[in-house]
């Protein structure tokens, strides 16, 4: 009896110290065969229990099984061991689940879509909600509706791209600016009306520093009983203060758009020169009586205010080229 028992004891001693030796995963399969698969010593004692004495039988039967345990305890120890080791030797990527877990930024937003959803929360506190209107848009809407005549400049052939060719046919063409929606939108609505409409506009035109052939415009239109032009002074002012800080020096200047009257430009002084940003203006009264109200009762104004222009005073940009280079090492920084 005491000579199984023994016999017992040291197969866990031997097999105690033989795992110590083990390094790699094909050692330990051996090990694991030696000391608890089919053909290790602690399996015959088992096969050959029924020559033990009854009385110790079972005694010895729980040793064998415990003795067991205690070596699957020690593989399964020294596998985990191996795989952690293998972990931290290799180059390759891994994941160690006791780490904490680690922000990878993988994008973000293009300084355009900052700069336009800025200026449509400052509108939104100015009470202007927004709308959107067509991209490609008819030579109606984007030109005949806004008082802009047939021998206007802008409907050259290289100031718009046109998508159909047959002039005669209200063809379509991708909008200059988001003019057109001031006509749509009074279509189906009734004063009092304050929106903001951003969009994507194209100008079949050289580009320079400060023009791009596509480039990005938000509308804002307000009418109303008696809305003068106090109101868009005092709101365009107020929308600059809050886009540059208080100490931006702007300027309006007189200018000229067939679809307000009078016509005015906001320009603000940006490295040695006004910068333009926007054409605005009070809405034309014609444009007010076609929309079926009376002139004399309702009046508004309008301004279309020119994105990248604005990003490039946001973060003292001196080239609006950046924007669609698509360099890293630019839109990075944002
Ligand atoms: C217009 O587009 C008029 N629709 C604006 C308007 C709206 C006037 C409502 C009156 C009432 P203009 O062509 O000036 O106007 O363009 C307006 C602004 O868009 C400019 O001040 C400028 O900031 C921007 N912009 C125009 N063309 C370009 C261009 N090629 N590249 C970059 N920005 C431009």
């Amino acid at each position: 009896m005491k000579s199984i028992e023994n016999q017992i004891d040291n197969i866990l001693k031997s097999g105690q110290s033989a795992i110590g030796d083990v390094q790699d995963k094909d050692a330990l399969q051996a090990w694991r065969s030696q000391y608890t698969g089919r053909s290790s010593e602690l399996a015959d004692i088992l096969k050959n229990l029924k020559d033990v004495p009854k009385e110790n039988r079972k005694e010895i039967g729980q040793k064998i099984n415990s003795i067991k345990q205690e070596l699957e305890q020690l593989f399964e120890n020294k596998s985990l061991e191996l795989v952690n080791l293998s972990n931290s030797d290799s180059n390759d990527l891994h994941i160690d689940t006791s780490l904490p877990g680690t922000y990878k930024k993988s994008g973000h937003l293009h300084p355009i879509t900052l700069a336009l959803r800025e200026t449509l929360a400052v509108l939104a506190k100015l009470g202007f909600s927004t709308v959107e209107g067509p991209e490609a848009e008819s030579s109606y809407y984007n030109f005949d509706r806004l008082r802009i005549p047939e021998d206007h400049p802008a409907r050259d052939m290289w100031d718009t791209f046109w998508l159909q060719s047959d002039q005669s046919k209200d063809p379509l063409l991708l909008r200059t600016h988001t003019s057109p929606m001031q006509i749509r939108f009074l279509e189906e609505n009734d004063p009092p009306i304050r929106i903001a409409v951003p969009g994507k506009c194209y100008r079949y035109e050289a580009t320079d520093a400060t023009h791009e052939w596509m480039m990005h415009q938000v509308e804002i239109l307000a009418i109303d009983k008696g809305v003068s032009i106090s109101n868009l002074k005092g709101t365009l002012q107020s929308f600059a203060y809050e886009m540059f800080g208080s100490d931006a020096k702007i300027m309006l200047r007189n200018s000229y758009f067939p679809f307000v009257e009078p016509g005015v430009e906001m320009a603000v002084f940006f490295r040695g020169e006004w910068l333009e940003i926007m054409g605005a203006g009070m809405v034309h009264p014609d444009i007010i009586a076609a929309a079926g109200y009376d002139p004399q009762v309702y009046s508004g104004f309008a301004a279309g205010m020119g994105i990248e222009r604005i990003a490039m005073l946001l973060w003292d940009i001196d080239d609006i080229r950046y924007f669609y280079q698509n360099d890293l090492r630019f839109l990075n920084k944002f």
